[in-house]
């Protein structure tokens, strides 16, 4: 299948050098568009190296892709994916693959199908290697209803990364994923931390989710206390050898995805009057890093 990669961080490069491997045609889309090329130099969570070089941003290829997956942090995506929407047919299918929500209230009206998808794979980059830790999960379901029949995506994705599984609830499991980024994103700023070092802020962390609970049932989400503790730790517990990305962005100066966490939370609960005190605190200590820190172009 022709597929171009929008965004090429560690989780792109994941999907870029995956889907060459099972003998996709793939191209990465990057910012600049006079690079032809990108380094894909992965060290996979077993310790053995994949190396390639990959096209990149050649606008027929984009043009007839089968599928486009998004990899951009949140706060990216409505600016790059609206001027590339004008080039592709309507058919084009769009998985759109990054922490936080909010995303697609940025976009209008959704003309092509939609896949909305969260992954627990954990990687990060340094001297352009990626450094693949975790062979998490990835979760991908429709998000309007011309996207709804394309189930088989999930089976063509499996077959190059382990575990992508299909799920018509995908709001549902957005919403734990985004619950676990609210809890271990901020917290791993304020104490600069690995995640797994989260695990002696447990009271902290409790009284966090709570809040996170309440706007979860205020919305009528499938959602069960013990479970959505349970899921939070677990991530804790698989990627406790990580840097968070958040923690990540703010040690490199970066913009962050606070704005689509820990924000889309406190805005969802002033909508229903649920008091966040905890989760507004963790907003403005990473607001003001963010200021602090980095001087944004
Ligand atoms: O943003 C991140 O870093 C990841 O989503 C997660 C799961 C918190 C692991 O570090």
């Amino acid at each position: 299948m022709k597929i171009t990669v929008i965004g090429c961080g560690s989780i792109g490069k994941i999907f870029l050098a995956a889907l060459h491997l099972r003998g996709h045609e793939v191209q990465g889309w990057l910012k600049l568009s006079s690079q032809t090329n990108l380094v894909v130099n992965i060290k996979k969570p077993k310790g053995d190296f994949f190396y390639k070089i990959i096209t990149c941003n050649n606008i027929k290829h984009l043009i007839n892709s089968k599928l486009l997956i998004v990899c951009l942090k949140a706060w990216q995506i409505s600016n790059v994916l609206l001027p590339v929407l004008d080039f592709i047919p309507k058919t084009t299918l769009i998985l759109l693959l990054h922490n936080g929500m909010g995303v697609i209230e940025k976009l209008g009206q959704l003309n092509n199908p939609f896949l909305s998808g969260i992954t627990t794979n954990s990687a990060w980059q340094k001297n352009n290697i990626v450094f693949h830790t975790n062979n998490g999960v990835t979760h991908i379901g429709p998000i309007n209803r011309i996207s709804k029949s394309f189930k088989f995506i999930a089976d063509i994705l499996n077959d190059a990364i382990p575990n992508v599984v299909w799920s018509d609830q995908i709001i549902n499991i957005c919403w734990y994923k985004l619950a676990s980024n609210c809890i271990i994103n901020p917290l791993t700023v304020k104490y600069n931390c690995k995640n797994g070092n989260l695990f002696q802020f447990s009271e902290e962390i409790e009284n966090i989710i709570i809040e996170i609970y309440k706007v979860m049932k205020k919305i009528n989400l499938d959602v069960n206390k013990n479970k959505l503790i349970n899921y939070i730790y677990d991530i804790i517990k698989k990627t406790s050898n990580n840097y968070s990305s958040m923690l990540q962005d703010i040690r490199n100066c970066k913009k962050t995805e606070i704005d689509y966490i820990t924000g889309y939370l406190i805005n969802k609960a002033k909508i229903y009057h649920i008091n966040t005190p905890k989760n507004n605190n963790l907003y403005q200590l990473v607001k003001n890093l963010e200021k602090i820190n980095c001087d944004y172009k």
